[in-house]
């Protein structure tokens, strides 16, 4: 146990993260410490220069915790969100007093990347910190889970395996020079989150069963391909995973559809690419964007053939990145 940080207050950042293979569905939850565990096991990469900055210190004045968002104080709902986090800290801690938390997110909304997997991590990284709790990384991607699931994989850096209470590294940074280029797609009609998308699809899709029952294999054969370096197996399991993920949340009822015109016309291009001897393999997430992998050479080559699709907005390119740092700083805001 380190100290608590009375004076102070602790900094953490954290990267998002993409799964390749996708965590959708969660397993039964009795006591709130079972919150967000998966039913599937997946498979991220955490990507550089998209990132939150958290400051988290002990408020004696306030009566309740309170939590900032790029300076504007988040609503009963969104506190809440942070809360489960701050609660599970303060427990472990066995401390009373309420939390200031200033975030401030470095992921452009027009990435269309859910910014919750850094956000999370890095309220876990902060927090815990300024409650004078050592946790390892495993505890802390445990403690990140309770925000968001993805948040537990954003707790480390390079290729991150998630199963369970917690996820694992299980890859470096530079075990592959690999890059994501991102098409994004102008918005549609609104999208429903995942949280409440996967819920909906467990719940009505006669599909869920079957995407359950293939996750454990196409997990197990994306990672031998990522030991092995096997391009073409690794976005083969990317594929399979996203399509079966999406296909599922199709049959729910009433259906959820993320993907727009734009979305099927960069799908139809990677095919292409492909069949021009040109390495690359795509996967979507709750929202209408495409993220496409592909060698970190290849980018521009990639980017060339999505930017000019209509209805892609833009492309940008994402690298594989760290995971969450913590530092103490003044008690200045950010
Ligand atoms: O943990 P959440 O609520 O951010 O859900 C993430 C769901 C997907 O992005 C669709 C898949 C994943 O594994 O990140």
């Amino acid at each position: 146990m380190s100290d608590l940080v009375i004076d102070g207050a602790v900094e953490a950042r954290a990267n998002v993260n993409i799964a390749l293979i996708k965590y959708w569905g969660k397993a039964p939850a009795d006591r709130p410490e079972d919150k967000n565990l998966p039913a599937v096991p997946s498979l991220s990469l955490t990507l550089d220069g998209l990132y939150t900055v958290t400051q988290v210190a002990f408020d004696p004045e306030a009566d309740t915790d309170r939590v900032f968002l790029g300076g504007v104080e988040l609503d009963a709902a969104g506190t809440a969100r942070a809360r489960v986090i701050l609660d599970r800290v303060r427990a472990l801690a066995d401390v009373a007093a309420p939390f200031r938390v200033d975030s401030v997110n470095h992921v452009p909304t027009a990435a269309g990347l859910a910014s919750s997997a850094s956000s999370m991590a890095a309220l876990a990284a902060a927090s815990a910190r300024c409650a004078g709790l050592d946790l390892d990384a495993g505890e802390l991607s445990e403690l990140a889970r309770l925000g968001s699931g993805s948040a537990s994989r954003s707790v480390f850096g390079g290729w991150v395996a998630w199963e369970g209470r917690r996820a694992h590294p299980v890859a470096p940074i530079d075990h592959w020079d690999l890059a994501v280029v991102i098409a994004v797609i102008g918005t549609g009609p609104k999208a429903i989150g995942s949280r409440a998308a996967m819920e909906r699809t467990a719940r009505t899709s006669p599909l869920y069963p079957g995407w359950v029952a293939q996750a454990h294999e196409t997990f197990t054969d994306a990672l031998s391909a990522l030991e092995r370096r096997d391009f073409e197996a690794l976005v083969g399991a990317m594929e399979r995973s996203t399509m079966r993920m999406h296909a599922s949340a199709l049959g729910a009822d009433p259906p959820v559809l993320y993907w727009q015109a734009a979305s099927v016309a960069v799908l139809r291009e990677v095919e292409r690419m492909r069949a021009d001897g040109l390495a690359c393999g795509f996967t979507m997430d709750a929202g209408p964007n495409v993220k496409v992998f592909c060698a970190g050479a290849d980018v521009e080559a990639v980017s060339r053939r999505l930017t000019p699709i209509p209805g892609v907005a833009h492309t940008f390119v994402a690298r594989p990145g760290e995971g969450v740092s913590v530092r103490l700083v003044n008690q200045e805001r950010p």
